[in-house]
């Protein structure tokens, strides 16, 4: 049995395995995010923007179902891994490394996307504001925005729980476990500190690669609420436990998410 070898630096220094590590539902999400196109903007090819797109799977998808898509995240070893992949499979993608607390993109969309957590990096009621603004400026009249974070199960487990998946592409199995730090809870501002460690089999060696500890914000769904409604930029249309229209996030959904489905206010 190979002892694990650590690699530093961070997790999103390794794209590829970060790619293999969260590609598990992508198709699902992505036909959730058509349905809601269809259902609420039209049936044609829409502009999507990927807020905090990481290694690219949903932006990468959309565009191989022909949908225009538009990203950036705030890690320069992500874009360009997008881009690269972007280029072998022939896709046209506008991808970008820019930070969603201080938004700088162009053009107008009928879809937006902030998903798997990354709404959680806006740290304070004001910057929430702020990018709820922001992203609606740059979206057509009814344009969606769909938000993806975690909101706690019982709330015993705020900012105590590890989530560990495992994914496997061709030879290579990525073992990722998402890590809440408790003793970094700022119970004032609502914010703890989070890390992913990835654990990768490769060519029969096994490899821990350390995240850093980044600071992210707990949001509740009646804050959300209260902050959709603050900013008077949107209105809630959806809720849900997963990407899935049948499954609305109830008191009993036993869910560790909260898939919203915003609509621009005219
Ligand atoms: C958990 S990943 C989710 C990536 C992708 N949305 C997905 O579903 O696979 C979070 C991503 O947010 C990015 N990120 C963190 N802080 C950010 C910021 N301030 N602005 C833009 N992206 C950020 C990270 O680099 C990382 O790629």
């Amino acid at each position: 049995m190979t002892q694990p070898d650590a690699l530093t630096g961070g997790v999103y220094r390794y794209p590829r395995y970060y790619a293999i590590g969260y590609q598990w539902n992508t198709e699902a999400e992505c036909d959730f995010l058509e349905a809601c196109l269809a259902k609420h903007v039209g049936p044609e090819p829409a502009a999507v923007l990927d807020i905090g797109c990481g290694a690219g799977r949903h932006l990468l998808e959309l565009a191989r179902r022909g949908h225009r898509v538009t990203g950036f995240d705030l890690r320069p070893e992500m874009v360009e891994f997008v881009n690269a992949e972007a280029r072998n499979a022939e896709l046209q993608v506008s991808v970008s490394v820019g930070d969603l607390r201080r938004m700088a993109v162009e053009g107008t969309y009928g879809l937006a996307i902030c998903l798997m957590d990354t709404f959680r990096y806006l740290l304070t009621n004001d910057e929430i504001l702020r990018h709820l603004e922001c992203v609606a400026s740059h979206l057509q009249p009814g344009g969606l925005y769909v938000t993806d974070f975690w909101v706690p199960r019982r709330w015993d487990q705020i900012a105590n729980e590890i989530y560990q998946w495992e994914q496997t592409r061709g030879t290579t199995t990525v073992r990722v476990f998402y890590v809440q730090h408790p003793d970094s809870v700022d119970p004032v501002s609502q914010t703890f500190e989070d890390e992913l460690v990835l654990t990768v089999e490769e060519d029969g060696a096994s490899r821990d690669i350390h995240g850093e500890r980044t600071r992210t914000r707990l949001i509740m769904p009646q804050e959300f609420d209260a902050l959709i409604q603050a900013s008077g930029a949107f209105e809630i249309i959806g809720r849900f436990s997963d990407f899935d229209e049948s499954r609305p996030l109830e008191s009993d959904s036993q869910s560790w998410r909260m898939v919203s489905l915003l609509r621009k206010r005219p």
